[in-house]
């Protein structure tokens, strides 16, 4: 159990000691550090109960708390507000205790397997800015879950079964209509190599939708290809495949430069294959109205505030929705991971998408009373105009060359005696880390301007500025170690500097629990940048590898190790690399 936790539960003993029934007591991260570290509110909430006066109980509470040496400073303010902070040994034995185990320090969830749906790649189109948050965010939500003990399976989830395929298929069949997989009568077997090159599907798609937005007849020809291939023509189906394998493996190209990775790589494609069942199943259920040709589920409900409209299960011309895919896949998923949660992490925009799939599973019990599902919607990324991200002639942003944007920025800012091929591996990395710090740094729903200057800064609150001060803690320890500087634990508090380091290295576990719970790592993120800077104050401060005083400055580094090592696993969960040098 964390330290903070472990406080509230022996401050609850002892106000309860005092007669006072109570069931939780909160320490909470104090905005007036001037007054105390911390600072507790629970006696307005008592005063109430035992009808008296609030300062009165706050003073009994501080009167038990004063004879605790884990506690200095304790004070009453105000109507009541209780302020204290930690004690100079109390903070040495917990840093200690940290360097031992930093689970010493983490409150873990109970056990559970949650599945997390993003990333959000849709075969056969190009990865864009809109899919970067997805990744981002989804792909922390799951380190920050296993921190924490949780077991998670990341699904891709791709769109691999949807009008997009149909529309390339098309295309390509205009440009090459002497393809075997467009000729039904072909019987021979059909070419092991491709015929499409992930650049000329990154061609085919944009210019086959445009088309499609302009001409009715081009549009019902996309449409019946699409039913076509979902039909499992053969042709078509060997089409797909090449499809899928070119496709695919330039999208984990793309993920794997964001450090997001996933256990399972299916998609909307393997759920369409438990379609039929669960159709039947759900016509078993009495669920299934017919509606100008299609199978629909009523979803409203008397009390709805908003209207929801049915679920589209089977279109006219016998094919499955995507709502129908997303419901198939919970059906999927229950089947093959029994999991306790589902997170599903797209934009705001899916939100009713979600709500009508979600009713659906638990009104046709696919999903039982104790499967929580769970929409994760998040904001959008904006130009420096305020408006959607754009390329500079207003088309549309791929992840790619956002990526190397980013690269190319952050190359500029790394040692001039970094070269090579060396030079381009940091540059990657730090052009990674300055996007997805960003990226994650506001809270989950806020919409932020993507402003590569800023974000690449060496100085601001920036992955550049995390990953710079983390190496300068990385060579802090290198040249004590070459100067056979030996440390191993804390053994002081010496000043406000240091003193702060700790305090914030306290925090560690709040932070995390608040990002997990709010499914929001922006907490993590502003916690990092928090602890970071005060290292770096401390760092400005006090002159570490010159200290006279041996054993302050073994102290001093070990203090700085457990720094360096909070940074790595912060980093971590964020998805960000840390270089040795940059
Ligand atoms: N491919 C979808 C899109 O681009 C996102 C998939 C999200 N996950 C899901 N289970 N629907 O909009």
């Amino acid at each position: 159990m964390s330290f903070i936790k472990t406080l509230e539960k022996d401050l609850k003993e002892s106000i309860n000691e005092l007669g006072y029934d109570l069931d939780k007591v909160t320490i909470s991260i104090s905005n007036r550090p001037d007054l105390g570290n911390y600072q507790i509110n629970d006696a307005m909430r008592l005063a109430k109960v035992y009808k008296k006066n609030p300062n009165e109980i706050a003073n009994n509470i501080v009167d038990k708390l004063n004879s605790d040496k884990r506690f200095v400073n304790v004070n009453v303010a105000g109507a009541g507000f209780i302020n204290l902070s930690l004690s100079d040994e109390y903070l040495v034995q917990c840093m200690n205790k940290m360097i031992e185990d930093v689970y010493n320090n983490i409150d873990c969830q109970r056990e559970k397997t949650i599945i997390l749906d993003y990333g959000g790649a849709n075969v056969a189109k190009a990865l864009h800015v809109g899919h970067l948050r997805s990744a981002n965010i989804g792909e922390a939500l799951k380190r920050l879950a296993n921190t924490l003990g949780v077991k998670t399976y990341a699904d891709a989830h791709l769109g691999d079964w949807g009008r997009p395929i149909g529309l390339v298929m098309l295309e390509l069949k205009k440009r090459k209509p002497n393809l075997p997989y467009f000729d039904s009568n072909f019987n021979g077997e059909y070419p092991k190599e491709s015929p499409v090159t992930n650049e000329l599907l990154m061609d085919l798609y944009p210019c086959a939708s445009a088309k499609a937005n302009i001409d009715e007849d081009y549009m019902e020809e996309a449409r019946e290809m699409t039913a076509k291939f979902q039909n499992h023509d053969k042709g078509l189906m060997a089409l797909w495949n090449h499809i899928m394998d070119v496709s695919k493996s330039d999208i984990k190209r793309i993920y794997d430069r964001l450090n997001t990775t996933f256990e399972i790589w299916n998609g909307e494609s393997d759920a369409a294959t438990y379609v039929p069942e669960l159709v039947s199943y759900l016509e078993s259920q009495n669920l299934v109205k017919f509606s100008e040709g299609a199978k629909i589920i009523e979803l409203k409900e008397e009390d709805d505030d908003h209207e929801i409209p049915p679920l589209l299960l089977v279109k006219s011309n016998g094919t499955a929705s995507y709502q129908t895919t997303d419901l198939a896949c919970i059906f999927e998923r229950v089947k093959n991971y029994n999991p306790d949660e589902i997170w599903y992490l797209t934009d705001a925009r899916q939100a009713l998408h979600f709500e009508q799939v979600f009713r659906a599973a638990k009104k046709s019990k696919i999903a039982s009373d104790n499967l929580k599902l769970e929409f994760i919607p998040f904001g959008t990324i904006n130009g420096l105009d305020g408006k959607p991200f754009k390329t500079r002639d207003g088309g549309v942003m791929t992840l790619e060359s956002l990526l190397d944007l980013a690269k190319e920025e952050c190359e500029k800012k790394i040692l001039p005696n970094i070269v090579g091929e060396e030079r381009d591996k940091i540059a990657e990395m730090v052009g990674v880390a300055a996007v997805k710090y960003a990226d994650l740094i506001p809270y989950r729903t806020t919409d932020y301007i993507f402003d590569i200057n800023k974000f690449s800064d060496l100085e601001g609150k920036t992955g550049p500025y995390l990953l710079y001060s983390t190496i300068r803690m990385k060579s802090l320890l290198n040249k004590a170690k070459d100067a056979q500087i030996d440390y191993q634990l804390v053994k002081t508090v010496k000043n406000e500097y240091d003193r702060d380091i700790m305090i914030n290295l306290i925090n560690l576990a709040t932070s995390l629990t608040k990002s997990y719970e709010s499914r929001s790592v922006n907490e993590v993120a502003d916690y990092i940048y928090k602890l970071t800077s005060s290292y770096n104050k401390f760092y400005s401060e006090n002159r570490v590898l010159d200290e006279k005083d041996s054993d302050l400055r073994s102290s001093w580094l070990a203090l700085t190790n457990l720094v360096l090592n909070t940074n790595l696993m912060l980093l971590n969960i964020l998805g960000i690399n840390c270089p040795n040098k940059m």
